[in-house]
């Protein structure tokens, strides 16, 4: 595929010259909208670090989750902010818990929309990290206990499927998640609820305004014991294998700016669906240049969004994703 007489600038004089030989199309179609729900009634509340995302009550959420459906969006994915937290993250699989009557709200008020949920446990444990934490007797260091993380996690993708979800995401990186979630779905009659793994996670300084949105900090410590180094690409590699031998439908790379060569790695390595996060700080960081009138947003946000098509992602979640949704059509 090399063409030294070949002159590129030729196709590009003109804007319909340029449409005929463009390799990569974004849609609204390969979008997903990240949103957050909270407890309470008529609440619709600006995240300080992520504006225009917010923390909606239920109510207020099914109104949002509606106009995305009419934007042509095919799907959310949802967070919960619990009215409780505690050491075993109990609300996270409550059958009244937040993310279980927000998913029974929209299933009964809108139509035509995929609703995914995040599995984790951070926002629901009290300490903020993904799972159960027990002590060392040895060293007197708390350490996450990865085994009864799965029970726990098992539990909750469960009750979002009684309560009517049509994906679940899970987010911790726990070793066999995502065999243990597949196991008891198949038990429970849900062996048609698809998994899209977070599989390649990383741990990321790009998560921060997700966190203060989510509230959901660890409390001491960091993720670095269960999410991935960010100088690794071989490892992902096995994290996504191990994921798809488990029965993971859908694998995701996330973050996605710092991590482009991981999703056309991912791509070429195992042809298989991937999504990818366009996460809260790649957001963020462009709404602040924005607001300093460093960078023009819409401009910026959809270079972004094609950079992560181009790279092999099927699926994009993102914050832009109503906002692209509108640029797309104009
Ligand atoms: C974990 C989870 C996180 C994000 C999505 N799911 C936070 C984390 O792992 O610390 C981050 C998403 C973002 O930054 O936009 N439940």
């Amino acid at each position: 595929m090399y063409f030294p007489k070949y002159r590129p600038r030729r196709l590009r004089s003109n804007k319909h010259l340029r449409e005929l030989i463009r390799e990569t199309h974004l849609s609204v179609k390969d979008l997903i909208m990240p949103l957050f729900v909270r407890p309470g009634n008529g609440i619709k509340r600006e995240i300080s670090s992520m504006p225009g995302n917010y923390q909606f009550s239920v109510d207020t959420l099914v109104e949002e989750v509606k106009e995305i459906a009419t934007l042509g969006i095919p799907g959310i994915i949802l967070f919960g902010i619990p009215d409780s937290k505690d050491e075993l993250g109990t609300e996270a699989y409550a059958d009244d818990g937040i993310i279980q009557k927000a998913i029974r709200a929209i299933k009964e008020n809108v139509s035509d929309i995929l609703v995914i949920t995040d599995v984790c446990m951070c926002e629901y444990t009290n300490h903020g990290h993904c799972g159960y934490i027990k002590k060392d007797e040895k060293t007197g260091e708390y350490q996450i206990d990865n085994d009864e993380t799965l029970k726990l996690l098992s539990k909750e993708a469960l009750s979002h499927a009684e309560a009517g979800v049509d994906i679940v995401a899970p987010s911790d990186m726990m070793d066999g998640r995502v065999g243990a979630i597949r196991e008891i779905l198949d038990q429970n009659g849900y062996e048609n609820i698809p998994i899209m793994s977070y599989a390649a996670k990383y741990a990321s300084a790009f998560y921060g305004p997700f966190r203060d949105a989510a509230e959901s900090p660890p409390s001491f410590g960091d993720r670095r014991s269960y999410q991935m180094d960010t100088p690794n690409s071989e490892e992902a590699i096995r994290e996504v294998s191990l994921d798809i031998d488990e029965g993971a439908d859908i694998v995701m790379v996330k973050p996605a700016l710092p991590y482009l060569d991981i999703i056309r790695l991912i791509k070429d390595q195992f042809g298989y669906p991937v999504a990818a996060y366009n996460v809260s700080g790649e957001y963020s960081m462009v709404k602040a240049a924005h607001e300093k009138g460093w960078l023009d947003e819409k401009a910026v946000a959809m270079e972004t969004l094609m950079g992560i098509k181009r790279a092999g992602a099927d699926i994009i979640l993102t914050y832009w994703a109503k906002d692209a949704a509108r640029w797309l059509t104009c």
